[in-house]
C-alpha cells in the first residue's frame, strides 16, 4: 500500500456536490432511474469532471458513459476499468453506485499526485440501468453489452409508465437500432474493479474499513399477475368476490415461509400493484414482484417452482387466476480468483467477503476478470436513506482503489 496522497477533491466533496439531485421528499432517500431528469443531471456532473480531469468521454449505443485516461499512443487494448452506476431503487441511499464514480475519480486524482505515469488506459465507466428500478431488468446495461439479453427483448422492455426503452433512449438522442452486444468493446479491458459501498454489516463486524469481493449471490427477478373481479366495495358480499388482492397477500405470505425454510434462501416482495387501485374498488389484477437469491441456482429455481404452484393453489382458492414470467436471472457469480489475488496482494491484510447484492461487476465477470471492493456502511442498511460510508472511509476507499489501479496500470502483469 502506499501512504496518503493529497487528492483534487475528496471523495465527500464530489457526493456532496450532488447531494441536492433526486431526493425524494415522500419516501426520503433517493430516487435516480435511468434517463430520469435526476440521471442526466448526475451524467452531466461526471462528464464535467472527466472533462475538468482531461479524460475522453466516450458513450456508447446504449448511455454508458466511459471516461478515459489514455496513453499517448491511445492504446485501446490491455486496459482497465473501473467505476460503478449512478441510477438508484425508489428511496435509495446516496452511495449506492455514485460512491464508485466518485471514488474512482479520487483515485485518478490521488494516482497524478503520486506522479504516477500509467502503462495502460484507464477508464472509468457508468452503466445504464444497474438497479433495474425503471425497466424491471438488473445490470440492463452490462446485460446488453455482454449479449445477456438480446437487443430485440432489451428494446421491447418498458417503464411503469408503458414507454419502451427504444422510446427512451430516442428520447435522449440515441438510436435504438445501433443497441447490440459489444463483446469487442469489453474486451478492451482485461481487469474490471468496482468499488461499491457494503451492503450489509460484514465489514462492522471486522472492524475494518475496506474488503475484497469473492462473489455475488445468484439472484433473479418473477413477475406474478393475479387476475380476479374488479368491483364494487360495498355491493360485493365477501362471498362473492374473486379478490386478487387476498390471493396476493395469501401468496406473499407462503413465499416468506417457504424461503425461510431455505437455509441461505432470500424472497422478497417489495413492489405490489394493484390495478386500478382505488379504496372503494375490489381490484381486477395484482401484480407483484419477486426477488429470490440463494447460492446454488438449482435451490433457486426449485423455491420459485413452489413459489409457483403455490401462488396457483391461493389463487384458485380465491377465485382468480396466476402467472408468474421471469424477468431476469443471474447465476451466482464468483470473481476471478487470479485477480482476485493480485488484489489481496496490494491490499494487505483486507477482508475477502461475498456479498447478496447483485452489480455489474457480476455481469462482466463472465467475459474479463472481474473484482469487486466493499467500503464499510456503518448502519449496515442499504437500498434506504439510511445507507451511508463514514467521509475518512470513503477516502480510504479511494486510496485503496488507487492502489489496485496503480499496480493494475503499471503493466508488469499480463491482465
Ligand atoms: C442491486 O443492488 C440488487 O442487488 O438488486
Ligand atoms: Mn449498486
Ligand atoms: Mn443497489
Amino acid at each position: 500500500m502506499h501512504s496518503p496522497t493529497n487528492p483534487t477533491h475528496s471523495v465527500a466533496g464530489l457526493l456532496a456536490e450532488i447531494a441536492e439531485i433526486g431526493t425524494e421528499s415522500l419516501r426520503g432517500g433517493y430516487y435516480r432511474p435511468v434517463f430520469s431528469t435526476a440521471e442526466l443531471d448526475l451524467r452531466e456532473w461526471f462528464i464535467a469532471h472527466a472533462n475538468a480531469r482531461g479524460l475522453d468521454v466516450e458513450i456508447d449505443a446504449i448511455g454508458t458513459i466511459r471516461a478515459w485516461w489514455h496513453l499517448p499512443s491511445r492504446v485501446t487494448t490491455g486496459a482497465v476499468l473501473t467505476g460503478s452506476h449512478l441510477d438508484s431503487v425508489p428511496g435509495g441511499g446516496a452511495f449506492d453506485g455514485p460512491l464508485g464514480i466518485a471514488s474512482a475519480l479520487v483515485a485518478v486524482d490521488i494516482l497524478r499526485a503520486r506522479g504516477f505515469v500509467p502503462e495502460k488506459p484507464l477508464a472509468i465507466a457508468a452503466f445504464p440501468e444497474e438497479e433495474g428500478s425503471r425497466f424491471g431488468v438488473a445490470c440492463l446495461g452490462s446485460r446488453i453489452l455482454t449479449g445477456a439479453i438480446t437487443p430485440a427483448r432489451a428494446l421491447a422492455l418498458r417503464d411503469p409508465d408503458g414507454n419502451t426503452f427504444a422510446e427512451v433512449l430516442a428520447r435522449n438522442g440515441f438510436d435504438p437500432g445501433a443497441v447490440d452486444a459489444d463483446l469487442n468493446g469489453i474486451r478492451r479491458f482485461d481487469s474490471f474493479v468496482e468499488l461499491h459501498v457494503e451492503q450489509g454489516r460484514a465489514l462492522i463486524d471486522l472492524d475494518a474499513p475496506l474488503a475484497i469481493g469473492s462473489s455475488i449471490l445468484g439472484h433473479g427477478r418473477w413477475r406474478a399477475s393475479v387476475r380476479g373481479e374488479g368491483n364494487h366495495a360495498g355491493t360485493t358480499l365477501m362471498t362473492d368476490r374473486r379478490d386478487p388482492m387476498v390471493a396476493a397477500a395469501r401468496a406473499i405470505h407462503v413465499i416468506r415461509d417457504l424461503a425461510r425454510a431455505i437455509d441461505g434462501a432470500r424472497a422478497t416482495v417489495g413492489r405490489l400493484q394493484p390495478v386500478p387501485g382505488g379504496t372503494n374498488v375490489i381490484a381486477s389484477r395484482v401484480d407483484f414482484w419477486i426477488d429470490v437469491r440463494h447460492p446454488d441456482d438449482a435451490v433457486t429455481k426449485a423455491l420459485v417452482e413452489e413459489i409457483r404452484s403455490t401462488l396457483g393453489v391461493v389463487a384458485a382458492e380465491e377465485g382468480c387466476h396466476s402467472q408468474l414470467i421471469e424477468e431476469s436471472f443471474s447465476s451466482t457469480a464468483h470473481f476471478d480468483p487470479v485477480l482476485r489475488t493480485r488484489l489481496e496482494s496490494m491490499l494487505e491484510g483486507a477482508p475477502v467477503l461475498p456479498t447478496g447484492a447483485g452489480h455489474d461487476a457480476g455481469i462482466l465477470a463472465s467475459v474479463i476478470p472481474s473484482a469487486m471492493l466493499f467500503v464499510r456502511n456503518p448502519s449496515g442498511i442499504s437500498h434506504s436513506p439510511e445507507e451511508y460510508a463514514t467521509d475518512l472511509d470513503a477516502q480510504i476507499g479511494a486510496e485503496r482503489l488507487a492502489d489496485v489501479l496503480q499496480g493494475l496500470l503499471a503493466g508488469d502483469h499480463p491482465g
